[in-house]
Formats: C-alpha cells, structure tokens, sequence
C-alpha cells in the first residue's frame, strides 16, 4: 500500500522588480505556498521553494523610462527590497534569485536552442504597433485601445483585464500609444514564433488529465485549446531582456514571457550551486517523481498552464533534458480594499499608481508578521475575490488568533506552571473526556491535512480553530481549577492531554504564524506534532516562564492605518 513520497519542487510568481510588494500579491502567490512549503517540511516531505525577481519586460523599462534610471538599477533596487520585505514577512525560499543574471541569460538561450533542435521555432514577418511619433516599434503593454472580444475601453495590448481574452495588439479597435496618448499603426517585423499548434494535441491530453487541478483553471485552458493554438512571437524590437543568439536578431531581446518562467530554473540551478552540488537541481525539474507546483496568481495562468508546459515539452522532446510538467498551478483571484471615505465603508480595487494598496513593507512597520499572515492566511482569495479590512484584521487577530488560540496555550501553560510545578507527567490511563477528544483531534488533522495538501490553506486554517475550539471545551469541561483539590490524579491527566493538544495546536498553527511557535518552543519542552498514541507520547511536557505569545491589536492601530488608506483615496 506505501506510495513512494513525491519529491516536491514549489515556486511563487516572479514579481517583477518594479515596485514595493501589496497584500494583494502576498494572497496570491507567496504567503498560500510559503504555509504549504513548511507544512512539508515539517512532515519531512523532500521540498525546495525557490523565487526570485521578474526583471525583464515592459513594467521594467515604462518604470525605467519614468525615473529617468537604467533598467538594471531599477531591479537591483527592487530586487533587494523585496528580498528584505520576504524575509521580514518570514517567506522562507530555499533561493530568491533575479533573472538579469548571466545564468539565466545562458539558460533562456539553452531553452530556446532545444525548442529550434525539436523544430518548434520559425521566423516570420509580423505586424508590429509602431508610434510614429516617437519613432519606435511599442512593446504590448504601451498599447491600449478597445476589446475586440467584449469591448473594454482600456484593453491592454496584450490581454484583456475585462474579460480574460488574449490576443495580439494590433487586433485592439483604436489602439494608440500608452506613453503618448497618440496613435499607434501597425508595422512588418521579423520575429521568432513558437510553434503552440503542434502540440496542441500533447497539451489538451495534459492538461485533460489534471484530475486535481480547479476546475476553473482546467476549463479555462481546455476553452482555449478547443479555439485553436496559433504560433507565439517569443522575441521583441526591444533592447532590454535576454539577447537571442540568432544572427540578424541583435536589436532584438526575447519576450519577459519566454524567458519569465525559465527562471524558476535558473533559481533552482542557483539553489544548488549555493548548496556544493550543483547538479541536484535535475532531481527537482527532471525525476519523474517530482510535484512540481506553481503557485500565481489568475492573471498569469495561462501562462503557466499553457505556454510554460509547452515550452517545457518542447525542450524535453529529444530525451537529454526531459523535464517534468506542472502537477498543479494553484491560482488565487484578487483581493480588493475596504475604505473609510466620509465615514462610510466601502470595498475598492487596489491601484498601486494612485498609491492605493497596502504596501507590505509598511504593514510590518505597523504590525509584526504573524498576526498578518493569521489575517491574510485566513483571507485568502482561494475560491473567489476577497476584501482586505483593516477593521476585520484587528476582529480575526483579536478573536481567533489570541482568543482561541493564544488563549489556550496561555490557560494551559500557566496552570500547569502555577499548580503543577510546569510539569505534566504521562498517565497510566486515559478516561472516557480524554479518549474523547484525543479523537476528534485525529479527525480534525486529517481534515487539516487534506485541505492543505490540496493545498486549501485557508480552508485548513479553518480547521486549525476548530482544533482552538474543541480544545479550550475540553479544558473547561474538565475544569482542573475544581479538581486540583479533590482530585490530583485526575487533574495530572487533564493537564497532560491539554499539553499534547497545545503540540498539535502548535504544530498546526506553526505554517501560519512560524515566529510564534518558534517562541512558544523556548518555553513548552515537548513535541509540536500530531496526536499519536498514549505510548508513543512523551513522559513529560515541561513549561517554564511562559509568556503571550501574541499581543492585542488596538483600535488605536487601526484607527492609523485606515486613516492611511482613507488620504490615499482623498488623493492626498
Ligand atoms: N512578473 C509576472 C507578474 O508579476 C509574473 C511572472 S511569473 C513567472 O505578473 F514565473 F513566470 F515569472
Ligand atoms: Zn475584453
């Protein structure tokens, strides 16, 4: 019956290096994984987590061309501060990498020379948007004109943030220059294509197979297999990317999306030279036997699930690199902001250009990074849009976080110092409560287990309370402050099953707020793990000098950092 364990390999999006993190991107891609990833390690799963930073693309040079800067102190800028804010935030990658690196240069070529070998790269003549007035070819995102599906006004070049549909730029009905505001024309250039239509048979058996995949995501992929696959353009009349080892193609850079998902390669390779063994990244991308799991967030699916499976396909065609497909590309919806404007509330879409959105650096100024990634985690945008509060994030912290949780560890912990010496000793045998709730804490750990393998994390920190529940009812039924007199023997058991209830509680809890456990183990002596039998539990669990481990939120606070976003909406 035992499976061999798959090897795990999880990546979050590449951010682009352009600007300071939001909320909205941490719900998406970076706080679901980064719960996922420890609640692997802590199983003792084989996993690596590897990011880094998107550096190529349009949203690079328009930022760039705006500050009058070089791209590459632009990224490195970027670069370093989402590093910083990761770590502050307690994102724990195996490697944070940047794809302006030479590695990454070398591999986008070695990527695009196998995918030539296999014959899956053409060169054609193609219409290109062309700003006569500023006497350059426009890259996709400095166009913007109507939807020719759905009639959006404020389409961009090259997707429609209306109704999803992808297309080419010069198919928008009144394109004109994002830059300018003047119009744009269409133009002949040459460009290398990647051949999607011939394996267009090969993608619909594999993504038709994803038994595990949202549905959503499936079907949204399957549609556009069924509409029929046309070649891609892969390369760009730009001058900042990864350069295209193709005579003639010297003015020319490879488009961010070819070389954007190579990077989660690139970050690997680096990963392992950083570990001595600089082969090992083949185990991650080239066992059969890897998952490998993209965490995004909607707006890049396609992406992920369709034109990176093919390129992957593409390379591993001749056998020598053949890499493993996604086994699953969890991705998130948005998440929009509630506002207080004039006294009243009311939900927001977040626009980093109007400084609307809340900057993760700035939050972990307010607030330590645990309560956040509570609130977050229990808020993520798994099955649909969700609204960030800072109201609810005071509510959830307050009432779930310290009040369930915080609360049991502090009530067991400091009556067992208090009346029992900061001891607890294993009993002989366990009465019928304590049976009792020893099992609805195996049944609620494997609920917890599914959800977050599936991975639902938010739904498994739903489960993650009802642990807080159904442990604080135990310690109130069993009342050891009434039994302490009459009963010793009993109260030693009832403190003893509270104890390993809190290494549950903890293990458990440990994904979401990792500082905290982390603290709580300098004081509690006794395993964080799941409930195992009477005889495999330890003699003791010891606690001494314990402390809250999480600190109230007030009004006050919030107060602040509404007033915050309230000015931002007033334009101030
Ligand atoms: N930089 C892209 C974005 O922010 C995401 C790229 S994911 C990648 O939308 F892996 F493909 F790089
Ligand atoms: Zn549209």
């Amino acid at each position: 019956m035992s499976e061999k364990r798959p090897r795990y390999l999880v990546t979050s999006a590449l951010p682009y290096a352009n600007g300071p993190l939001h909320v909205g991107q941490i719900v998406g891609a970076y706080l679901p994984a980064d719960a996922f990833v420890r609640y692997l390690r802590a199983r003792g799963e084989d996993v690596i987590y590897v990011c880094g930073t998107d550096e190529h693309g349009v949203p690079i040079t328009l930022t760039a061309e705006r500050e009058g800067k070089d791209p590459q102190d632009v990224v490195d800028y970027w670069w370093a501060h989402m590093k910083e804010t990761f770590a502050r935030f307690d994102i724990s990658f195996d490697n944070f990498s940047h794809t302006s690196t030479p590695l990454h240069a070398e591999n986008t070529q070695l990527f695009y020379r196998k995918l030539k070998e296999g014959g899956y790269i053409s060169e054609a003549e193609s219409k290109q948007m062309y700003s006569p007035t500023e006497e350059r070819f426009l890259p996709d995102r400095y166009v913007e004109g109507t939807c020719p599906v759905c009639g959006y006004k404020e389409a961009r070049g090259d997707q429609c943030d209306n109704c999803g549909s992808w297309y080419e730029a010069y198919e928008l009905i009144d394109p004109h220059s994002k830059v300018t505001g003047g119009p744009a024309e269409v133009r002949e250039t040459t460009h290398l294509y990647l051949d999607l239509p011939r394996l267009s048979e090969r993608l619909r058996e594999y993504v038709g197979g994803q038994e595990h995949w949202r549905s959503s995501v499936k079907n949204f992929i399957l549609g556009i297999i069924d509409g029929g696959l046309e070649k891609r353009p892969i390369t760009r009349d730009i001058k900042w990317g990864v350069p295209v080892p193709e005579p003639g193609f010297e003015d020319k850079r490879f488009y961010v999306w070819f070389d954007a998902c190579i990077g989660y390669v690139s970050s690997t390779m680096e990963w392992a030279q950083n570990t001595g063994e600089p082969d090992r990244w083949r185990e991650y991308w080239q066992e059969p036997d890897t998952r490998l799991i993209h965490f995004i967030g909607k707006d890049n699916t396609v992406f992920h699930s369709l034109v990176w499976p093919a390129q992957l396909m593409g390379v591993g065609e001749d056998g020598e690199e053949p890499f493993v497909l996604p086994y699953d590309v969890p991705a998130n919806e948005f998440m929009n902001l509630e506002v207080v404007v004039e006294g009243e509330r009311r939900a927001v879409q977040m626009s980093t250009s109007r400084n609307l959105a809340v900057w993760l650096h700035e939050a972990l100024d307010r607030f330590p990074a645990d309560p956040l990634r509570f609130y977050l985690a229990s808020n993520l945008p798994e099955t649909g849009d969700v609204v960030f509060s800072w109201r609810e994030f005071g509510t959830r912290v307050n009432s779930d976080l310290i009040g369930n949780l915080g609360n049991y560890v502090n009530r067991v912990l400091s009556f067992t110092e208090k009346y029992a010496d900061g001891e607890s000793l294993r009993p002989e045998s366990l009465p019928d409560e304590a049976r009792a709730v020893l099992e609805d804490f195996k049944e609620l750990e494997r609920r917890y287990e599914e959800r977050m393998l599936a991975p639902k994390p938010r739904e498994a920190l739903g489960e993650l309370l009802a642990m807080g529940r159904r442990a604080n009812r135990y310690f109130d039924a069993s009342a050891p402050w009434k039994t302490r007199k009459d009963d010793p023997e009993l109260t030693r058991t009832t403190l003893y099953v509270c104890s390993v209830l809190l290494g549950s509680i903890a293990y458990h809890a440990a994904p979401y707020v990792p500082e905290a456990i982390e603290r709580l183990q300098t004081f509690f002596d006794g395993p964080v793990a799941r409930v195992l039998d009477l005889e495999e539990l330890p003699e003791a669990y010891r606690s001494t000098g314990a402390k809250p481990l999480f600190q109230r939120i007030e009004d006050e606070e919030i107060h602040a950092a509404e007033e915050q976003l309230s000015r931002a909406v007033r334009g101030e």
